[in-house]
């Protein structure tokens, strides 16, 4: 949620900033702008809209600077007009910042400082950053001090960059609940809230920790806590290659995200899973394994398409370790009080790793004492940090703001870690290396549907104009209807109802008529015959069925207008199948409806406020 990037170092900086915003455009593009500092003076430029509306008005050759930020919004305080967007300046124009996140006393900042005589231009809380930054330092005459000193004063969340006429050598980074990574170069810095904007130039990084600050200058960088006490750091390297963050050929980055599916599901269980053994080895968690052995509940808690993996997680889970699994989402969670014990795991499932919401469930439960485990994709994350144990997904970036092999790579960490847990309990080990040789075909299963894909554009084609769409499923399938809906309204802003196929008679049955395409997942299972006695309930009302069925079931030609056939496979798995149909017709549908597929409109990959 909101992209910045700052660079100090030798190259002229306009145009690097302004590639570093491309790559992070998917974080936030309501607005972007750079303030780069010119002959002493900070010169910014600032535009609603996308990065390329903001690089139009950008002449690079005005700018001979090697020091800059800039920002890519995502709203939350005020309209996304020019005047809201990033960066903002004190009132005398000599600071300039970029913050992602929400200071939540803002308002009583700001009356304060109006009160003073200070003025504001934005509606923004991000700006009393800024001119908070400008009073202190008219009082102390240091830019670090008065940056630390305002971050003491504020509450709520920031990643922050500030750039200033006082002292032009230097950026000021600090973060607390907003990611921040600091790119060591040749001579250069560039310090920006996710790797993707730092690869071109370093695979060198630091991740400064929550409420450390990061006082950046050409020859040297220092950190710091904002209490001023001395940290150390621990330099990392990034571990994806810059072809991971890009198109690679396929029109959009989520149809790449979608055809990647076969390496990543793979990715996900490489290494790990011990087919011969019939088990699962997992080195994130070995700090925690006698916890899990005594564990007598776990509780999983994420948002949005992490939270869809958690329901599927839950039903493998409990069937393969018999182990009560709840299902909760990180924004109740975190809120209700939640009754938590000593001998508790609570599995937080993220993608980004940094979801204000799952990360505040993660602290939630460390204060209760009981034990945090995370499944998350990027690497050095703050739920990854934050967590005591934990399992990387290995997706790699996932750029496509609609989630697609996050989804079935969580799936793929999650029934081995469900076999990893039956396995320390009564799972047998025929049972264990029954379910791992499934588990080994599915990368070549998904292959085989996604070969169909051609089928399935024909499809969304003609039911592009459908103004809503229902999608049901049972057992295993309940959360690809879900997900399957959520898909489908994120990216072509079609209404999609996803419901356990039951449950429909209880209410969306009302809404069926011949205008309703209905989706419904009818693999071949022990609830087969229930699922097919739903179709006919939808079939009845004049419902126009779409059924994803297992492959050589043709009785089900009988029943539903169309028919996608997926390769059979364990019940438990299916889910991993079913989802890439659906993930197929929604992005089509989408295109055929000329939406912008990676950049739906009010969507963030990465939701780092409440
Ligand atoms: C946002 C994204 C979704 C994602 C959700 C949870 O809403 O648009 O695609 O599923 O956040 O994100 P996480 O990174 O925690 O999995």
């Amino acid at each position: 949620m909101c992209g910045i990037v700052g660079y100090v170092g030798n190259q002229k900086v306009s145009n690097l900033l302004i590639n570093g915003l491309k790559r992070m455009e998917y974080r936030g593009y309501d607005s972007a702008g750079i303030s780069v500092l010119q002959d002493g003076k900070i010169q910014t430029i600032k535009k609603s809209g996308k990065v390329s509306q903001l690089e139009k008005l950008v002449d690079h050759t005005l700018y001979d600077s090697t020091i800059g930020i800039a920002h890519t919004r995502w709203a939350t305080h005020g309209e996304p007009n020019d005047i809201n967007a990033h960066p903002h300046h004190s009132s005398d124009d000599k600071i300039s910042i970029v913050h992602n996140g929400i200071i939540e006393n803002y308002a009583a900042i700001k009356k304060n400082l109006q009160e003073k005589g200070y003025t504001f231009r934005s509606e923004t809380d991000s700006e009393v950053l800024a001119v908070m930054i400008q009073a202190i330092y008219e009082k102390v005459q240091c830019l670090e001090e008065a940056v630390r000193f305002a971050l003491n004063e504020v509450d709520g969340t920031f990643g922050l960059l500030v750039l200033s006429s006082h002292e032009p050598d230097r950026i000021i980074a600090a973060r607390r609940g907003s990611p921040m990574v600091l790119g060591i170069g040749d001579g250069e810095y560039i310090v920006a809230s996710d790797a993707s904007a730092i690869i071109q130039h370093t695979r060198q990084v630091v991740y400064l920790n929550d409420n450390e600050m990061a006082i950046i200058k050409r020859d040297g960088f220092e950190t710091k806590t904002i209490m001023n006490e001395a940290t150390t750091t621990h330099i990392q390297e990034i571990e994806f290659d810059l072809e991971h963050i890009e198109k690679a050929g396929y029109e959009h980055f989520m149809l790449k995200e979608i055809f990647e599916q076969p390496e990543t599901f793979r990715d996900a269980f490489r290494g790990r899973l011990l087919a011969d053994k019939g088990n699962v080895k997992l080195g994130g968690l070995t700090q925690v394994q006698e916890k899990l052995r005594q564990a007598k509940r776990i509780i999983i808690t994420a948002c949005g398409t992490s939270w869809h993996s958690a329901l599927v997680g839950e039903y493998i889970i409990e069937n393969l370790a018999q182990i009560p699994v709840e299902v909760e989402y990180a924004s109740e969670f975190r809120y209700r009080n939640t009754p938590l014990y000593p001998d508790d795991i609570v599995i937080a499932i993220s993608q980004s790793g940094e979801t204000a919401d799952t990360l505040a469930a993660v602290y939630e439960t460390k204060q209760k004492g009981a034990t945090p485990i995370g499944i998350v994709n990027v690497v050095g994350s703050s739920i990854a940090r934050e967590t005591e144990a934990g399992i990387y997904i290995h997706a790699g970036p996932e750029i496509g703001v609609a989630s697609t092999k996050a989804f079935t790579s969580q799936i793929s960490v999650l029934t081995i870690l469900a076999l990893y847990l039956g396995r320390m309990r009564n799972l047998s080990q025929s049972d264990g290396k029954r379910i791992a040789a499934e588990i080994l075909e599915i990368p070549d299963k998904i292959r085989r549907i996604l070969n169909r894909s051609d089928e399935i554009k024909a499809l969304a084609k003609k039911q592009a104009k459908s103004r809503n769409y229902l999608y049901l499923g049972r057992g295993y399938n309940f959360p690809v209807a879900l997900e399957g809906a959520l898909k489908m309204k994120e990216i072509s802003y079609i209404h999609a109802e996803g419901y356990p196929a039951a449950e429909m008679k209880h209410g969306p049955i009302a809404l069926i008529d011949e205008n309703m395409p209905v989706v419904i997942v009818a693999t071949k299972d022990e609830i087969y015959e229930k699922v097919i006695s739903n179709i006919q309930e939808v079939r009845a009302r004049k419902g126009k069925v779409i059924a994803i069925a297992t492959e050589g079931d043709e009785n089900i030609k009988d029943y539903a207008n169309h028919v996608i056939y997926i390769p059979s496979t364990l019940p438990m798995l299916t889910p991993v199948l079913a989802v890439i149909p659906l993930q197929l017709i929604a992005y089509y549908t989408a295109v055929e409806l000329g939406c912008n597929v990676d950049q739906p409109r009010n969507l963030a990959k990465s939701v780092t406020v409440e």
